[in-house]
């Protein structure tokens, strides 16, 4: 162990050296080093597929060995994983369900109906598959000092985050109160139900949507299930977090108007009827359309071309280009942007009248 760190050490202070980036320019050692060992990078985060496990029919867990450029991420963050697929790099966003500060990041990914890089990686991943660690992003996260009373409520896919949360307080030997309610369509789709069951000094309930067989909760989530979760429900807890759809999220808000969170599917997003039908010139493809009033990454689609994009929905950023001219309505907010040049987030944004994009 000890050789093989400093065999690591010696190999990063000779690759990173000056001499070295002088004789292996312009492309840099990354270029050369990745045709010898693809996660032999100094500057790009990659991590190798060390292991493949496919814990329900409708989902991968994959265990990454991230490089050393990769400098980890906190607990409820979500990290750009990119992909190369029919050779084009595809990114999105996925939260691992790893604690903080692990050696190994760990992913479960659901099956989508259209979803090209979630179901790419359930059908092909496989142990040496190497993929890019973009960024890390995101503030759904928990304070550096813990609360005492906390709630977690996930759905889906939405788990993952939770369960970094989770594990990362286990690590830390969190002894306040911990309830968790999980969300699936039926028990045989609920990920890490043994390891839950397991986890000491939280209070685990499973809800299912289309079945009540063995589900410790009916129905969808209300003050009943608050109370099924928490010993004394009328007192709020001192946090909540959930991840899931927005229907729960709009669900938990409701009843605990605090609780911070998250959603895994895009919204649908629509600017006003009036400000549409300018012309939208993609600059680099010679592509012009008019502006039907959907974001731009929705009409770049449309017409055909292929922007890299991630969360689609104003996350991860990996949609950014540059507009060169005209005014955008940012979807989320609803602010008009001023007509000079400046970076845009494609999946939010929609044109007010004549715009070019660099794309
Ligand atoms: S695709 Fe993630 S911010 Fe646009």
């Amino acid at each position: 162990m000890f050789t093989q760190a400093l065999t690591q050490g010696i190999r990063d202070r000779v690759l990173g050296s000056p001499l070295v980036n002088l004789l292996t320019g312009p492309h840099g050692v990354d270029r050369y080093t990745e045709l010898v060992e693809p996660t032999w990078t100094l500057g790009d985060a990659r991590a190798k597929v060390v292991a493949v496990r496919r814990q329900t029919p409708r989902s991968v867990t994959l265990t990454l060995e991230p490089n050393r450029a990769f400098a980890g991420f906190k607990a409820g963050q979500h990290i750009n994983l990119c992909v190369e697929i029919n050779g084009r790099r595809r990114t999105r966003c996925y939260s691992p369900a790893s604690a903080e500060g692990s050696r190994y990041v760990e992913l479960t990914i659901g099956r989508h109906d259209g979803g090209l890089v979630s179901n790419y990686l359930c059908d092909h991943a496989y142990p040496g598959m190497v993929l890019g660690l973009d960024s890390v992003g995101g503030d759904f996260v928990m304070p550096d000092v813990r609360p005492r009373r906390i709630l977690f409520v996930s759905g889906g896919s939405g788990i993952t985050p939770v369960m970094s949360m989770l594990r990362t307080l286990q690590v830390e030997g969190f002894d306040g109160e911990a309830a968790f309610i999980h969300y699936a369509r039926r028990a045989e789709e609920a990920c890490y139900r043994d390891e839950l069951d397991a986890m000491p000094g939280v209070r685990v309930l499973h809800g299912y949507t289309r079945t009540t067989d063995a589900a410790d909760l009916d129905g969808h989530f209300g003050p009943e299930h608050l109370a099924a979760a928490l010993a004394d429900w009328r007192a709020e807890p001192d946090a909540v977090y959930v991840c899931g759809p927005p229907a729960l999220v709009d669900a938990v808000r409701e009843h605990c108007p605090n609780a911070q969170w998250e959603s895994f599917v895009p919204p649908t997003f629509t600017a006003p009827a009036e400000t549409s039908g300018g012309t939208v010139s993609f600059t680099a493809s010679g592509v012009e359309v008019t502006d039907d009033g959907q974001p731009l990454l929705l009409q770049a689609e449309a017409a055909g071309l292929t922007p890299e994009s991630g969360c689609r929905m104003g996350i991860c950023h990996s949609c950014t280009r540059f507009k060169t001219r005209g005014a955008v309505r940012n979807l989320i907010t609803g602010a008009v942007s001023g007509a000079d040049a400046e970076d845009i987030q494609i999946c939010i944004t929609a044109p007010v009248g004549d715009v070019d994009i660099d794309l």
